[in-house]
């Protein structure tokens, strides 16, 4: 991959020379069959949800794909943005997009807890889903476990993946304070659905205390009453119980998030990581770029989003500040003066961003980027996303 395929005298609004490297192609992405999976991810509040939108819309419309977008948005502005009044766990084709090509976008929001129900159907006896339900843990944890949602996100794309109906699923991902959690997440809830240390706090109590390992069982008799008196018995019991009944789903759990794992490092998918260009947000991207290199998962690119340009050219913030300190000295054109003050600022800020989007592609040059600017108002519709997408690409 070279450098300087960036041409300085395109002139169009992702055209910022202050951000080296390649630029990244998001509609050779998009119209490459063999890309099935697009993942946005990023830190909270840089844009995912938009941009996953963006790119599904773009990939429909311009691609003629059949396009599913998996958004994670409680918040439910994407619901909004695309007419739908209703946004839930199964895909909802969305109206009024230009379906010229044959493309098709269809878009869903994942319902945690009902997903977690769908698995746990899916994998036990009706008796024993019921036993499972109507648990206080499971109810728990389907619904407020840290990282449910990122398993269940990924449970989600395993069963829209396999159901092969779709050419391209772009997902979004959940509004997490670090970016990393999406990958770490599912790891972590399969290691606690696995249930080793559940059983191991569980088993003094099962077998009486009486066993070979007298002083290991001895300490975790001394643990499983603490914690006994701590919860509460009932509550243990119904530990106990929910952790007999999932015991048959572990390896189905742990299996599926393995599968998932491979598929996205397989070729097929391409992540793209979205940034705001803030210190925070590009450090966060970049851990996360690190991450992906190492769990060999295929970064396509970064994208900066709500990126800041100047309109006017060749008018550095220096001059336009010193024409402005004139002005004001002599007294006249306070208006014009405002104004050189403004360009100044823009100009400023532009640089700043550009300083602070430079730290990830210094670091990583091999990543392609692309810079999204910053809109006057919030994205709210159809149209607005279809901007989005067109300075994607
Ligand atoms: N380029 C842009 N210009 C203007 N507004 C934008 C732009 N990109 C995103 N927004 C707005 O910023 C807000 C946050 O965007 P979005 O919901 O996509 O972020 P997110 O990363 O998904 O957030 P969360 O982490 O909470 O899920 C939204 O109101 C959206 O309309
Ligand atoms: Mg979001």
């Amino acid at each position: 991959m070279g450098a300087g395929t960036q041409s300085p005298s395109a002139g169009s609004s992702t055209d910022y020379s202050g951000v080296v490297g390649e630029v990244l192609d998001v509609d050779g992405l998009l119209a490459d069959p063999a890309i099935r999976i697009v993942v946005c991810c990023g830190a909270g509040g840089v844009g995912k949800t938009t941009t996953a939108a963006a790119i599904g819309l773009r990939a429909a419309e311009v691609h003629g794909r059949r396009t599913v977008v998996l958004t994670i948005d409680p918040a439910r502005r994407l619901a909004q943005s695309m007419g739908l009044s209703e946004l839930d766990n199964t895909p909802r084709q969305v109206k009024g997009i230009d379906g010229e090509n044959g493309g098709e976008l269809h878009a869903m929001m994942l319902d945690m807890k009902r997903t977690f129900d769908e698995v746990v159907q899916q994998h036990t006896t009706p008796q024993r889903a019921a036993e499972i339900f109507a648990n206080p843990f499971y109810q728990a944890m389907s619904s407020t476990f840290a990282g449910t949602q990122e398993y269940m996100a990924m449970e989600k794309l395993g069963q829209l993946r396999s159901a092969d109906e779709w050419d391209l699923i772009v997902v979004d991902t959940p509004p997490s304070r670090s970016a990393l959690d999406f990958l770490d997440a599912p790891a972590r809830l399969s290691r606690f659905l696995d249930g080793r240390m559940l059983r191991m706090l569980l088993a003094p109590a099962r077998s009486g205390g009486r066993s070979m390992f007298s002083l290991v069982t001895a300490s975790f008799g001394l643990f499983s009453r603490t914690v006994q008196k701590v919860l509460g018995a009932q509550l243990l019991t119904d530990l106990s119980g929910f952790v007999a009944a999932l015991d048959s789903m572990f390896g189905g759990f742990r299996q599926r998030a393995d599968e998932t794992y491979r598929i996205l490092q397989d070729p097929q998918t391409a992540f793209l990581l979205v940034a705001a260009p803030e210190r925070d947000a590009v450090r966060e991207a970049a851990y996360f770029a690190e991450r992906l290199v190492a769990e060999r998962m295929p970064l396509a690119g970064l994208v900066l989003n709500r990126m800041h340009r100047s309109e006017v050219t060749g008018l550095p913030a220096e001059e336009s500040e010193a024409a402005a300190d004139e002005l004001d000295a002599a007294g006249e054109n306070q208006l014009t003066a405002g104004a050189l003050r403004i360009h100044a600022n823009l100009v400023r800020q532009t640089e700043r961003e550009q300083r602070v989007a430079a730290t990830f592609t210094d670091a990583f040059p091999a990543v392609p980027a692309v810079s999204v600017t910053a809109q006057p108002a919030d994205v709210h519709d159809v149209d607005g996303l279809r901007t989005i997408g067109a300075l994607l690409a």
